[in-house]
């Protein structure tokens, strides 16, 4: 019997985080006792997701399932729920910083059908046709897809660290959508004014990543890495299709993949390849966790496998450490709320 391990998987009561669940049971050996939490927002949907978790994982003994109830868009929340985390483990070996999304509010059809007839397999890898609402504020006061995308995902990390120390592994989830980010803009850190903040705060989560990564796990033993799933069928811009263009976009994904993109992975359990492979199967030594994304991708047939991809900048070391104060700086003046709050 192996050492007991015990993952977080935020969001996971679907898309990518129900699918790294499923994947995690597939890769971690049975006779390993594993503790996998679920964090969700309701809980509905934990109950849900424990059911179908149960069912799937039907015959393995040495499995048990917790929950929180997690919401990104509250510090407080974060800092209630690693409270738990906190009085009810003493080691967290993986942590799925899955959760998160975008403020859509629809497609821009006439752009889209441009894009898709000049160049389909950028048109769906990284449109420029779906339409962001710009400037929205969380109840925190901070910009929204902000916080729920980056900040939130690093506060967490931060109230937990000493769990995750000595071993512990962070899986940040970040999009190949980032490549047509803004350049980072270190007047609206927040994103506030970004026509694209679901895109730009994908490309600071990498910015943070490159800023924390070599530090965290020289002092910590923490390994964090960047990694993406590709493109796979989820809810996350679901409201804005019906079934005819559900079906319309899943028949350009195939032929996107047909014609060479090595991203089009289409379903979330192999957008989950990347994710639990640098969770439980990355050798440190062979794997660097500083410079290196590690993303889900698939060949024409379907045939899915881990793509590595190198370019980060001295320009992206210099942005993400202006961000990391920003976090860092943020990270402060919420604790002392949380204190005021519940003093
Ligand atoms: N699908 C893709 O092709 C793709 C590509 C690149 C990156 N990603 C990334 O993959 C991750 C998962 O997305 P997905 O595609 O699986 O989308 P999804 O099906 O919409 O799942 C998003 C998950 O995040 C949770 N969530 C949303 N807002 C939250 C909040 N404020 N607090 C806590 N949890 C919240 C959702 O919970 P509820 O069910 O309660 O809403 C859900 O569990 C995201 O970080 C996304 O950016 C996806």
């Amino acid at each position: 019997m192996g050492t007991k391990r015990v993952a977080v998987i935020t969001g996971a009561n679907g898309g990518l985080g129900f699918a790294i669940a499923c994947r995690l049971l597939d890769t971690i050996p049975s006779s390993v006792p594993l503790t996998i939490v679920i964090t969700a927002r309701h809980l509905r949907k934990v109950v849900e997701t424990i059911g179908r978790l149960r069912a799937y994982a039907k015959g393995r003994d040495l499995l048990t399932f917790d929950y929180v109830l997690l919401d990104l868009t509250s510090v407080a929340s974060i800092s209630e729920v690693s409270n738990q985390l906190l009085s009810r483990y003493t080691h967290i070996d993986y942590l799925f910083c899955n959760a998160g999304g975008g403020d859509f509010t629809g497609i821009d059809w006439p752009a889209a059908f441009v894009e898709v007839l000049s160049n389909l397999k950028d048109a769906v890898t990284h449109p420029h046709f779906k339409v962001e609402r710009i400037g929205r504020v969380s109840r925190d006061s901070l910009g929204w897809v902000f916080q729920m995308n980056v900040f939130a995902n690093y506060f967490f990390m931060k109230q937990i660290s000493t769990l995750l120390s000595g071993g512990g592994r962070v899986i940040l989830i970040s999009s190949i959508e980032s490549r047509i980010a803004h350049d980072f803009d270190p007047e609206d850190i927040q994103l506030l004014h970004s026509d694209q903040p679901y895109v730009d705060s994908k490309k600071s989560l990498e910015l943070l990543h490159a800023a924390i990564a070599k530090r965290w796990a020289d002092e910590l033993g923490v390994l964090i890495y960047i990694t993406h799933p590709g493109i796979c069928q989820t809810s996350i811009f679901a409201e804005y299709l019906n079934f005819l263009t559900t079906f319309g976009m899943l028949c350009l994904f195939y032929i996107a993949r047909w014609i060479g993109s090595p991203w089009h992975v289409i379903s979330a359990y192999k957008g989950a390849l990347a994710p639990v492979w640098a969770a439980v199967d990355a050798v440190p030594e062979a794997d660097p966790v500083d410079g290196v994304t590690y993303a889900s991708a698939s060949d024409r047939l379907g045939r899915c496998y881990v793509k590595r991809t190198e370019d980060v900048t001295d320009e992206d070391r210099k942005n993400g450490a202006i961000l990391l104060q920003e976090l860092d700086k943020l990270a402060l003046n919420s604790l002392e709320r949380i204190k005021l709050e519940t003093a």
